[in-house]
């Protein structure tokens, strides 16, 4: 874990770049030389915990400015990336915060991002998905719809727990996997402008959205 702890800190740097500048993130930034290399050149193989999504963007701003939506509450972030929607919680007073993510790099990037923002914010590599998911009542999903086959599973799953009283908040910029019979499971919360740099990451996409799942 030294190792890949190092290459971490070689390869990316701390920023506020990003649509919730009260968070210190650790990514690939325009100024580090891995952002503009050839894949070949990464030591790091996908790696998606290096960039801020945007909708993780959209589920962290959103937390921020309302956080009676996870005040008390026990939130699982599933595909936590650089953790930021773990820490907005933990920041916004929920009760037991856990950033999940089956990509190690993720989960140690995640407990970096946590320790620069004075969290303490308990980390899982398990796979959730399927699972009841008995100890928590929140379940944040940060961009995860960027797969047809995978944002099958994952809204089947989705919608079982939301029948079981689980609120789920899903950040979406719009990607194909959250189809329009899907959105329109689903209750628009906000939807905000994502900054330059995020347009730049992700071409074609210039806003993002924090949606969530209607129980019937
Ligand atoms: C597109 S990134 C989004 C990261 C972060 N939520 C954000 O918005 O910045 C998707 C993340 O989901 C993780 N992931 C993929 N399948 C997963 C699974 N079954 N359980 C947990 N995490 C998963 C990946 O490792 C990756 O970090």
């Amino acid at each position: 874990m030294n190792a890949i702890r190092s290459q971490i800190l070689k390869h990316t740097m701390p920023t506020r770049q990003h649509l919730t500048p009260e968070l210190w993130l650790r990514l690939i930034t325009p100024a580090c030389p891995l952002w503009a290399a050839p894949a070949e050149s990464s030591p790091f193989q996908d790696p998606f915990w290096a960039f801020y999504w945007p909708g993780g963007q959209a589920t962290a701003r959103y937390i921020l400015d309302n956080s009676e939506i996870v005040k008390n509450r026990r939130i699982l972030d599933v595909g936590c990336g650089c953790g930021a929607g773990a820490i907005a919680a933990s920041k916004m007073q929920a009760k037991h915060v856990v950033a999940n993510d089956i990509d190690p790099c993720a989960i140690l990037v995640t407990k970096m991002n946590s320790k620069m923002n004075e969290c303490n914010i308990e980390t899982d590599i398990r796979n959730f998905i399927g699972s009841e998911c008995e100890n928590f009542d929140t379940i944040l999903i940060g961009d995860m719809f960027y797969d047809a086959e995978f944002a099958e599973i994952l809204f089947n799953w989705l919608h079982k727990l939301v029948k079981k009283d689980k609120l789920i908040l899903i950040g979406d910029p719009g990607r194909h996997g959250l189809t329009e019979e899907r959105r329109q499971q689903m209750t628009l919360l906000a939807k905000y402008d994502l900054p330059l740099e995020s347009c730049m990451e992700n071409n074609g996409f210039t806003d993002t959205a924090l949606w969530r799942l209607n129980k019937s």
